[in-house]
Parts: structure tokens; C-alpha cells; sequence
């Protein structure tokens, strides 16, 4: 009790209470006041996200999709870290892309290196692959990723701070049948999921290529300069591709007209395209080829593609599910072997949002048959031990430990829908039983405590051949 008082009281009083004896016993008589909730509560950091229980049976279909089609295309999971040196990113991603510009969370770390959270994770993978030499490896290495990335973006509906991706990298062959795959393996898994999609798709060519049809794209894009919104008066100078993913009305007009890349491209870069297209014909997965499509990261080369939500252009655009492509140069620029490689990551907040948008009905989740209830502390905790047997046995148990009354208890294994309930009580713990109550049928049975896993795989076996032969 005086410890609480005494830490109830500010610092202040108790040093009057010293000094002043006489108000002293004034304080001590008064009530303690009651303390002031004055902290504020804590708050999640603008643009992060928790992700609640009852979100995770779509996280897990989701994973269970991904890591399936990994098996299938025989691809290996890869983590790279969240935190790399700066220049990782800046180096790849590109210094004038906006990730890079106003996005990335860089701060010098305890020992005065320059570090940052990582807002993509094909540069992590590419260095992982150059660092632990795989290009000795059985080409193409096919690895495979799944975590949190984090863009300081303006939080909005489908746009977080740190938000989850899962991408597949295919490092060490250039042939057009790679990127084709990858563009197979997107399709599948949106298929499989639920989701329509569109597959928008383009090339961008080799950088020389690209570099001339900047050249004519700046040239269309200056005469027009008066039209253009700010931004795409800093892009001009600046980031020119980017001029064609403009969102703003007047823009968009002016880019109905543009030079297409596709008329710029050399002949490899044009029979490759060709190639990546006559795959993706073969195999019936549709795309839209998309002449303005150009990605927001500097490291492309050839084949770029997003996988967009079905609906308006613009909306879909800025909604994307997905996107990757070819990025033959990267791994040399980061001081690697030349080694071409391509690859794609998805959203996976946004493909949750939109499967819970589109109500997409998820498979049942496979409940426990079993209630084990319990009555009484020394039930309680001989329950403990039968629960971990059952765990053992690899059978699935229901239980509520922390209620005392059976009835609670029951109630809750109706809810559950449970086909058989253990009770266990005073009398059952002193005997070495269990009474096994058929939910349905509401025929209760001793049995063994010896034995109860036995009995009860026996009663399950039944019940599933009962269930099967209906
Ligand atoms: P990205 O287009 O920047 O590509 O991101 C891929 C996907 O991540 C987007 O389509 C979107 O679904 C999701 N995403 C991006 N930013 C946010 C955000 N702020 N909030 C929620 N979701 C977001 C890349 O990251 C490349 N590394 C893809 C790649 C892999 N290219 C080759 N290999």
C-alpha cells in the first residue's frame, strides 16, 4: 500500500513532504487522486499496417499458391536481408527513380555506414547471387522470395509503408522462353487465386536502343512543353521514360500521339519480344501489349511487364498487382559477371484486398473434431498432458483451459462443431479415465486414460468412412 502511494505521488510532494513536516501529514490523510491518463495511447506509424488473425487465412492461401507454383517451376526460396548498404539500391533502382528520390528509409547505422530498408528485393538477390558466386551453378538459378519491403510512399487504399511482396528472379539466361515463364508463372497464380487480371506488356529494348528513342521522345515531348504538368517538365531532363506513366489528364493527351518504343527497338530486342509473345501464344495466356509501358525502376532492359486488376486504364495502373521483366545488365553494374536475368514481384496487401473485394471464397479450413473439457484444477492440469499427447499423435484438439464451468465449455465445442468432446473431471482423474461424449448422437463412453488416443483415432477412422460412404 505505501508503495503505491508513494509512487502515485509526484516527486515534488514527497520532497515537501520532507521539508514541511506539518503538510506533510496533509498529503499523506488526502485520497490519492486518481492517476490522470494523460499518456497518449501508442499508435501505428503512418503507412505500416498489422495484419490480424483473421486476415491470415488469406495470407496463407496466398503463400500456399506462391510456394506451390515455386515447387512446380522449380524454384528455390532465397531471404536477403531487409537492411543493405544504400548504394545496393541507388545503384540499381536508378538515383532519378522517385524510390530512390523520396521513398527510400536511409540512415546511418551505429558503426556511421549509410544503410536502408530495402524497397525491393531484386538488387538484395542479385547481390546474394554475385556474392555467393552462383553463377557456377547449373544456369538459370531460380530463386524465389517472400517478405516486407518499405517505400516512405503517400499511404493510401493498396499503398503502405511496408507492405509484403513475393517475387521469383530467374538470374543466368537470356532466352526469350524465361521471361515467357515468368509471365506464366504471374498468370497461374492469379488464376489459381481467384483474380482476374490483365497482362500488360512491352520492351524496352537494349539501353542503346532506348537511348535513342528517348532522344525522339524528348524531342515530341519539348514541342508540347507549354501542355505538360510540372512533373513532366522535370522528367524531361531528367527521366524521360517516365513522361509516358504520367497520370495527369492533359499528359495523358499528348502521349496518345508519342513514338512507341516498339518501333525503336534493334532487331535482337525485336525477335526476342516476338519470341516472349509467340511462348505466351502457345500456351493461351492472354496480355495487352502495352506501348507505354515502362516501370518505375531503372534496371530493365527488354521485356517489362505489370499484371493490373481488371477495369479502367488509369485506375488499374495505379492499383498494380505485380510487375518485373528483363534486367540483363544489372548483376555487371553491380561488379558481377555479365549475366542476364529476369524476374517479377507481386503485392500481397493489394492481392488480399482485391480477393476480399471480390469476396473470393477460400478453401474450408480444416477444423479440430476434438474438444477436450476439463473440470476442476486437478483435471486441469492432467488436461495439459493429454493435449500434448494428442499434439504427439498429430491430432488436431480443441480446448478452452482457462473456463471452469463445463457448460461454457461445452458450448464452445458446439460452436466448434466438433464430432466428439473428452470430459475429464475429479472422478475421471482419480479413476484414470475419460468420458467421450459423441456430439451428435449424445452417447458418452468411459474409456482408459491409457488408451484414449486409440479409441479416439478408432472413432475418427469410422467416422470418416461413415462420412465418406454417404
Ligand atoms: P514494383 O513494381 O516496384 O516492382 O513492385 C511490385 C509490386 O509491389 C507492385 O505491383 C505492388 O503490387 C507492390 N507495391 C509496390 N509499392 C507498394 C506499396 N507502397 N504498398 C503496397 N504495395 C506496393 C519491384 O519491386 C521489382 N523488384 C519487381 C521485379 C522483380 N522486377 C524484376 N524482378
Amino acid at each position: 500500500m505505501f508503495i503505491r502511494d508513494s509512487l502515485i505521488m509526484s516527486p515534488k510532494k514527497i520532497t515537501r513532504k520532507v521539508s514541511k513536516p506539518t503538510r506533510e501529514k496533509k498529503t499523506v490523510e488526502q485520497k490519492p487522486k486518481p492517476v490522470k491518463k494523460t499518456a497518449r495511447l501508442p499508435q501505428l506509424v503512418r503507412g505500416m499496417k498489422d495484419i490480424l488473425p483473421n486476415s491470415e487465412p488469406y495470407w496463407e492461401f496466398v503463400y500456399n499458391k506462391v510456394a506451390g507454383l515455386a515447387k512446380d517451376f522449380n524454384y528455390g526460396r532465397i531471404e536477403v536481408p531487409i537492411l543493405e548498404e544504400t548504394n545496393l539500391f541507388v545503384r540499381s533502382v536508378g538515383r532519378d527513380t522517385d524510390i530512390i528520390e523520396k521513398e527510400m528509409y536511409t540512415f546511418e547505422d551505429r558503426g556511421g555506414d549509410t544503410v536502408s530498408m530495402r524497397p525491393e528485393a531484386t538488387a538484395g538477390v542479385v547481390r546474394a547471387y554475385i556474392n555467393h558466386g552462383m553463377l557456377n551453378l547449373p544456369q538459370p538459378v531460380k530463386l524465389w522470395y517472400w517478405g516486407p519491403m518499405f517505400r516512405y510512399d503517400r499511404p493510401q487504399s493498396g499503398r503502405y509503408r511496408q507492405f509484403f511482396q513475393f517475387g521469383f528472379e530467374a538470374l543466368g539466361d537470356e532466352g526469350a522462353i524465361v521471361d515467357a515463364q515468368l509471365i506464366i508463372i504471374a498468370h497461374d497464380f492469379f488464376k489459381e487465386i481467384g483474380l482476374p487480371v490483365t497482362i500488360q506488356i512491352n520492351s524496352l529494348g537494349t539501353p542503346e536502343s532506348c537511348q535513342v528513342f528517348k532522344v525522339e521522345l524528348v524531342a515530341y515531348y519539348r514541342s508540347r512543353r507549354g501542355q505538360l504538368c510540372d512533373d513532366c517538365k522535370k522528367r524531361l531532363n531528367k527521366n524521360p521514360l517516365r513522361l509516358l506513366d504520367c497520370k495527369e489528364a492533359q499528359c495523358r493527351e499528348i502521349r496518345n500521339e508519342a513514338p512507341q518504343i516498339v518501333d525503336w527497338l534493334d532487331e535482337d530486342s525485336k525477335n526476342h519480344f516476338m519470341k516472349v509473345l509467340e511462348y505466351l501464344d502457345e500456351v493461351e495466356v492472354p496480355y495487352v501489349l502495352n506501348p507505354f509501358l515502362v516501370r518505375g525502376l531503372d534496371y530493365y532492359t527488354r521485356t517489362v511487364f505489370e499484371i493490373w486488376p481488371e477495369g479502367d486504364d488509369e485506375e488499374a495502373r495505379q492499383n498494380s498487382l505485380g510487375g518485373g521483366g528483363r534486367y540483363d545488365l544489372l548483376t555487371e553494374l553491380l561488379g558481377g559477371r555479365p549475366t542476364p536475368a529476369g524476374g517479377f514481384a507481386v503485392g500481397i496487401e493489394r492481392i488480399v484486398n482485391a480477393m476480399k473485394a471480390k469476396e473470393v471464397t477460400l478453401p474450408p479450413v480444416k477444423k479440430p473434431k476434438i474438444f477436450l473439457a476439463q473440470l476442476g484444477e486437478a483435471a486441469r492440469t492432467r488436461a495439459l498432458s493429454i493435449f500434448e499427447e494428442f499434439r504427439a499423435a498429430d491430432i488436431p484438439v480443441a480446448e478452452a483451459f482457462s473456463k471452469d464451468s463445463l457448460k461454457a465449455q461445452l458450448e464452445i465445442a458446439d460452436s466448434l462443431g466438433v464430432k466428439f468432446t473428452l470430459v475429464l473431471g475429479q472422478k475421471e482423474v482419480l479413476d484414470g479415465t475419460v468420458l467421450i461424449r459423441d456430439m451428435e448422437a449424445g452417447i458418452q463412453e468411459i474409456v482408459d486414460q491409457r488408451k484414449i488416443i486409440k479409441e479416439v483415432k478408432k472413432k475418427l477412422d469410422q467416422g470418416e468412412v461413415g462420412f465418406n460412404n454417404k
